[in-house]
């Protein structure tokens, strides 16, 4: 039991600090996110992800008014209304220079639907801007924040249509090398919202690399088909997971919060993590219950 205590302990820990802007970010925090966007999905085709690896080099901490988003946790439309800060915590001071110095970025939020209920149109451009340096914050402080330079598609708040489940919504920062060229349709600033394929957009312009993610889910009503939900991972349990032991069965559920009806789903690796955050329903409880025991036994 005091193995268990100091397990909860730890988790407990990992969520005091993943809620503020971190001021460095280490090797496992950015191996824990890999994990976790693998784990929702989204690195698989355009038609259920992105279709773009990610191997993070930085933490993105996308802060909306409610706080800071937590990979893989619901929110409502409400509380992403507005456009968030987006703040990028690089893995050293190496790092931090190329991001303030004079690289540019490419910034995306884009849709990729719902896990079980994918659209086949492909995904949503909800925010597009390129040409983005940084500002750097001070000290031993290596968190800069996006200084926009060209926004393309403004920020058009998650707003999923109703019944299709709970939609994933990625922040997505790539690296933007000199070669570079804009789509002609992408390239006016003022560009709407729309459909189109992250995996596309990245080899039509010769974006580089995908070096940081922040993720989530919105969900409008309760979907009609059969989605799957994405977990939370904690250090812990992506710790854990090195033996594959601990990453549990996909969640899937009706989409209601109450309803708590888990089920497995083949289409999902859902990650059960040791989180008191994610506590939500009596069907999440349940699959906590069920990561704890994997790490335990
Ligand atoms: C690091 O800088 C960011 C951005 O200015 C700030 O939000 C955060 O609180 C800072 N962290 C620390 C530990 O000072
Ligand atoms: C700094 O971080 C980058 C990106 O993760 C990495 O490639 C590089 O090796 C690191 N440098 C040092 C000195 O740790
Ligand atoms: C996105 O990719 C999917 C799968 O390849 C394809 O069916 C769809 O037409 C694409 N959408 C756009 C807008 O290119």
């Amino acid at each position: 039991m005091a193995f268990k205590s100091a397990l909860l302990i730890a988790a407990s820990l990992a969520i005091v600090r993943a809620q503020s802007v971190p001021a460095t970010a280490d090797a496992a925090a950015l191996a824990l996110v890999d994990q976790q966007y693998v784990n929702s999905g989204l690195a698989t085709n355009p038609n259920t992800g992105f279709g773009v690896p990610l191997k993070s080099v930085a933490l993105l901490s996308v802060e909306y008014p409610f706080g800071i988003v937590q990979n893989g946790q619901p929110y409502t439309v409400d509380q992403v209304a507005t456009a968030p800060t987006v703040y990028i915590t690089p893995s050293n001071a190496s790092a931090s220079t190329s991001f303030t110095a004079t690289n540019d970025y490419t910034l995306i939020l884009a849709d990729a639907s719902s896990l079980g209920d994918p659209d086949t149109r492909g995904n949503y451009r909800h925010y597009l801007a390129n040409y983005d340096t940084g500002i750097a914050a001070t000290g031993a402080n290596l968190t800069f924040t996006p200084n926009s330079g060209n926004v393309v598609t403004p920020y058009t708040a998650p707003g999923p249509i109703a019944g299709t489940g709970p939609h994933r919504y990625a922040w997505l920062l790539f690296a933007q090398p000199s070669t570079f060229a804009a789509p002609s349709d992408l390239a006016a600033p003022g560009t709407a919202a729309g459909v189109w394929n992250v995996s596309t957009y990245v080899q039509q312009s010769g974006l580089g690399d995908l070096l940081a993610a922040s993720f989530f889910t919105v969900q409008n009503g309760n979907p009609t088909g059969s989605v799957a939900v994405t977990q939370a991972a904690t250090s812990t349990s992506a710790a854990a997971s090195g033996s594959s032991k601990a990453a549990s069965s996909g969640a899937s559920k009706s989409g209601s919060a109450s309803s708590g009806a888990a089920s497995a789903s083949a289409s999902t690796k859902a990650f059960s993590g040791a989180s008191s955050v994610v506590v939500k329903s009596v069907g999440t409880l349940a699959i906590i219950a069920g990561g704890v025991a994997a790490l335990l036994f």
